[in-house]
């Protein structure tokens, strides 16, 4: 077989262990070569590649980022993109090629596989929102770092009587959010699966600190939004891809929040470092097996499907039913966080009664 692979989308931990992988299975297990496009579908398009092999990954697999850079460019966005993509399928005697990425390349994937293409999905994504998958790679080293962070926040926002905002990633969903708010002991986690009403975030800090709490911590995903008519948040401006750049959100609750209950307040926002360094062991694993059983769908010319995690064990499903929707937090996660959230001075419970 001769293999091409593309990472698109935003980059995160755990790709050059797909990477990795893909090139292990492919060299052992079928004799097969693999093509590197750099740049995502860019490099597909452009004739942008290298040839992997076993020795061109060595020590690759504790790197993040990805080898083959990434883009947000694809060929449904381009003039004669699909021509040009058949050359590289032509050029290179190509048997498949892999498509390692988050909604958007999934979308590619199944667009292309719907044309009759040989493509195989890995599914990618910081924010954990890809259905049909338990876990995406990446997510676990993002949470950490966020962990990390709001453990070290509690000191500085304890010493200063504060309360401090920390905004993480999490366009549509609070993944991010709610794991490491709830590993972090975060007083409040906002995020976009339940619009919030500050009036009440606000009653909480103020009843939390009254009854002798020193600090707040309150993190918050990007795409966190109030509920409608509550408070103003500005629309986001749009990148060339037509993505919304979000960001910002953190400080716009810290300073309402600072107005609203004179508490002093600050914000954090974590932004890329969430993405940047190495990946947890989890996402090494997790990426080394999406990598290999792409390789080994590829071999059993199961186009069309994605790779996923299920109930630990990795799985195929079509790509075309990983598309179109979002995976959003547990309801379970969802209860733990309000059960953890402070009380408001109408909450019921007596406190400690002695026998
Ligand atoms: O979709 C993954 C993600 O990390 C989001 O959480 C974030 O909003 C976005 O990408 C950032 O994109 P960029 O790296 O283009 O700024």
């Amino acid at each position: 077989m001769r293999i091409g692979i593309i990472t698109g989308g935003g980059d995160c931990p755990g790709l050059n262990a797909v990477i990795r992988g893909a090139v292990r299975a492919a060299e052992v297990t079928y004799d097969s070569t693999v093509i590197g496009f750099r740049s995502a579908w860019r490099g597909v398009m452009d004739n942008d590649y290298e040839l992997l092999d076993v020795d061109r990954c060595r020590g690759i697999l504790p790197l993040g980022g990805t080898i083959l850079g990434t883009s947000r460019d694809q060929p449904f966005a381009r003039e004669h993109g699909i021509e040009l993509v058949r050359r590289a399928y032509d050029r290179h005697g190509l048997d498949a090629i892999i498509g390692i990425g988050g909604e958007g390349s999934m979308g590619v994937v199944n667009a292309l596989h719907q044309k009759g293409f040989p493509v195989i999905g890995v599914p990618k994504t910081i924010d954990n929102d890809i259905p049909l998958t338990e876990m995406t790679f990446g997510f676990q080293t993002a949470v950490q770092i966020c962990t990390d962070a709001i453990d070290r926040l509690h000191t500085t926002a304890e010493s200063h009587h504060r309360v401090l905002v920390v905004e993480v990633m999490g366009r549509h969903v609070g993944h991010i959010a709610i794991w490491s708010g709830l590993a972090g002991g975060a007083a409040l986690i906002l995020v976009p699966e339940e619009p919030f009403d500050l009036d009440e975030v606000c009653e909480r800090i103020v009843n939390r600190h009254r009854k002798g709490r020193w600090a707040t911590i309150v993190v918050v995903a990007e795409g966190a939004l109030p509920k409608p008519g509550t408070f103003e948040v500005p629309e986001p401006e749009v990148d060339v891809y037509g993505h919304k750049v979000l960001g910002g959100i953190g400080h716009l609750i810290a300073r309402e929040i600072h107005g609203r209950t004179g508490i002093e307040s600050r914000t954090t926002v974590l932004g890329h470092i969430q993405r940047g360094g190495s990946p947890v062991a989890f996402d090494r694993i997790l990426g080394t097996r999406f990598g290999v059983a792409a390789v080994d769908a590829a071999a059993e010319q199961a186009w069309g499907q994605m790779v996923a995690l299920q109930q630990g064990q990795i799985v195929r499903v079509p790509v075309e039913e990983a598309v179109g929707s979002l995976k959003s937090v547990q309801p379970d996660l969802l209860r733990l966080n309000t059960m953890f959230q402070p009380r408001l001075p109408s909450d019921s419970h007596p406190g400690l009664v002695e026998p």
